[in-house]
């Protein structure tokens, strides 16, 4: 289930952050973290985002067909195929080489329009970028001088912006801050931005023109505890049932590999989704399922279509009962953050790995 209503109210939140002075980009790459990239798109939009970006030109090919005007930027590295797929697509394009610079001149001459540029910096994410700011300025200049391109941004990425006390994302800033003017002035009116979701929340000077955000516009939290401290709400909760109640003696056991057993005698529901929905498997006898409001352990070897859950001795659940395994019952809850904590993962790669299976009903 993913609440559209919660992801433009956590964008509202986060515009109200950033203020007048900035944008707001939703980041809606790996199917909008796996919420759905054109639901959450959509959601984003609604709630005062005013663009969007993506990791992979076929992703931007994709919200092109739901966003004809919405501007796109396409964050990573592209083939010439896919370069060709991203401006077909009128989407912005990440540029740091100089090789590439001319490829996306002679792609956009055949296309017959201009490509929209983002000079990256690697400020010390030691991933994509320039590392030396006076080569990056030089390709600014020779993108100026290039009537096929515009500069349409100047950018980095913050390698430690989710650990807040930590000062290295205060030298990325550092550095960024001048080349960025420098770049600036060579193409005026270009978008500056640095910020994901952590850098926006943890330091108003890392928003320059606009922040890119993604974790926070789900409700999950950039720092892994409660988004709730942020004003944010979760909008994924993976829901399943329980297929079956089944008495169990002392000593029985559950699943492959018979990794549990019965202490005494006990109740054991049956739920049909696996690790093939995405319940990764470390969760075997590693996490807590809700049903009628409380927590029930998970027991035995996570399957590829089956979990099986103690209800204790005594249970009043019956077959058809409503289960969550990320997300509200009553008065209780299990965070996304909850389970990436149990995996020793993010709860990017919690939301990210819910399969393609689990049908996505959207609530707006
Ligand atoms: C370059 C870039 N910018 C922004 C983001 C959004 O980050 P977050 O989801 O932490 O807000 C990502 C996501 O990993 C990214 O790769």
């Amino acid at each position: 289930m993913i609440d559209a209503g919660a992801v433009e109210r956590n964008c509202r939140v986060l515009k109200e952050r950033v203020g007048e002075g900035a944008e707001l980009c939703a980041v809606v790459k790996a199917n909008g973290y796996g919420h759905g990239a054109a639901v959450s798109a959509a959601a984003a939009l609604r709630g005062g985002a005013s663009r969007l970006a993506v990791a992979a030109a076929s992703e931007a090919e994709e919200l092109r067909l739901h966003f004809p005007e919405t501007p796109i930027l396409v964050m990573g590295a592209l083939t010439e195929d896919e370069l060709r797929t991203a401006l077909v697509a009128r989407a912005d394009v990440a540029l740091w080489r100089d090789g590439y610079r001319q490829l996306c001149s002679q792609l956009a001459a055949e296309l017959g329009r201009r490509a929209r540029v983002h000079l990256k910096l690697d400020s010390g994410m030691g991933r994509l970028g320039e590392r030396d700011p006076s080569r990056l300025t030089e390709l600014a200049r020779a993108c100026a001088a290039d009537d096929r391109l515009e500069i349409a941004g100047v950018w980095t990425h913050f390698a430690t912006a989710d650990e807040e006390d930590d000062a290295f994302m205060g030298a990325q800033l550092a550095d960024f801050a001048p080349v960025a003017e420098a770049v600036r002035e060579i193409g005026p009116g270009c978008t500056v931005h640095a910020a994901n979701s952590a850098a926006t929340l943890r330091d108003p000077a890392a928003h320059f023109d606009m922040v890119r955000c993604g974790i926070a516009i789900y409700g999950l939290d950039p720092f892994h505890r409660d988004p709730t401290e942020h004003g944010l709400e979760a909008a994924l909760e993976l829901r399943s049932y329980v297929a079956d109640v089944k008495r169990f003696e002392a000593g029985a056991s559950a699943g492959y590999g018979r990794t549990w057993r019965a202490e005494g005698d006990t109740w054991v529901g049956v739920l049909p989704v696996g690790y093939g929905d995405g319940v990764r498997r470390g969760l075997s006898n590693n996490a807590d399922v809700l049903v009628g409001g409380r927590r029930y352990p998970l027991v035995g070897t996570i399957s590829m279509d089956n979990i099986t859950i103690d209800l204790g001795p005594e249970t009043d659940v019956e077959p058809g009962a409503p289960a969550v395994l990320i997300g509200r019952q009553g008065s209780e809850r299990i965070l996304a953050e909850e389970v990436a904590a149990s995996l020793a993962t993010i709860n990017y790669e919690v939301a990210c790995g819910i399969s393609s299976r689990v049908p996505r009903e959207v609530r707006e």
